[in-house]
């Protein structure tokens, strides 16, 4: 694993649009693996930024989504189909038909997941970008999730629960189902690209870079991914020295 350490947020979403354009310039008709959360939220602005100043073109790229919330539909403000429209595909002027992500609404769950994977299948990913949960989860797979794992429902951890209602109106409204892409499907991307930034993560960080990879700590998998880079503020990096 390659690791790239900044010394804030800003200086992270910099160097992740780095990347990210390297991929989106070579290839026009790039497959993007794309993540939620507030981590890569800098990033997309730079996209998006970027976009507006060099006119960097997205008319043929495609998008995957990492997972979705079980039980909400796409217009919800919470749901992540929103999310990406709003902070990313709006600004980049990518369509609709060009992206993808699980139904949430979905009234046959093992259909829609023999889908997903379906697709994932049919779409290589050009690079994968993840954020890190602060237990080590990657997409939803929580600890314990198998590394063989396809596109799959999760209950949710209580610590992942609780992590995410800060972003609703209550805790009793935050899901506690979600759809989410399997850690063998991440490991297919090309190119793994994971950020973390801020001190709550740097317990995940430092067992993700420096324990044993193994299925108690998801993140801990990208050690054997032959292309994952690693870019982390130094709040969230402050374990790995030790
Ligand atoms: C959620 C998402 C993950 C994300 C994680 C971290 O649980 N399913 O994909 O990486 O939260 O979120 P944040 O970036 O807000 O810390």
């Amino acid at each position: 694993m390659k690791i790239i350490i900044t010394k804030d947020y800003e200086e992270l979403s910099a160097k992740a649009a780095e990347i990210m354009l390297e991929v989106v310039r070579k290839n026009p008709r790039a497959v993007l693996g794309l993540a939620t959360g507030t981590t890569p939220l800098g990033l997309y602005a730079n996209m998006i930024a970027d976009h507006k100043e060099n006119g960097t073109d997205y008319s043929g790229i495609r998008t995957a989504n990492l997972d979705e919330y079980k039980g909400l539909p796409k217009t919800h403000d919470q749901s992540y189909a929103y999310f990406m429209r709003k902070n990313l595909f709006d600004g980049l002027g990518i369509a609709p038909e060009s992206t993808n992500i699980e139904n949430g609404m979905a009234e046959d769950a093992a259909a829609e997941c023999a889908r997903y994977d379906a697709l994932l299948e049919a779409l290589p990913r050009d690079i994968q970008l993840l954020g890190l949960g602060s237990n080590g989860h990657i997409a939803f797979n929580e600890p314990g999730t198998p590394f063989g794992s396809g596109t799959h429902v999760v209950t949710l951890a209580e610590s992942t629960v609780k992590d995410n209602a800060r972003l609703f109106k209550d805790i009793s409204e935050v899901p506690r189902q979600a759809f989410t892409m399997g850690i063998r499907q991440i490991m297919q991307a090309k190119k793994v690209l994971i950020l973390a930034s801020g001190a709550n993560k740097a317990e995940a960080v430092c067992k993700m870079v420096k324990g044993d990879v193994t299925e108690s700590v998801p993140a801990s998998v990208l050690q054997l991914h032959p292309d994952c880079v690693l870019i982390a503020d130094e709040a969230a990096a402050k374990l790995l020295g030790e």
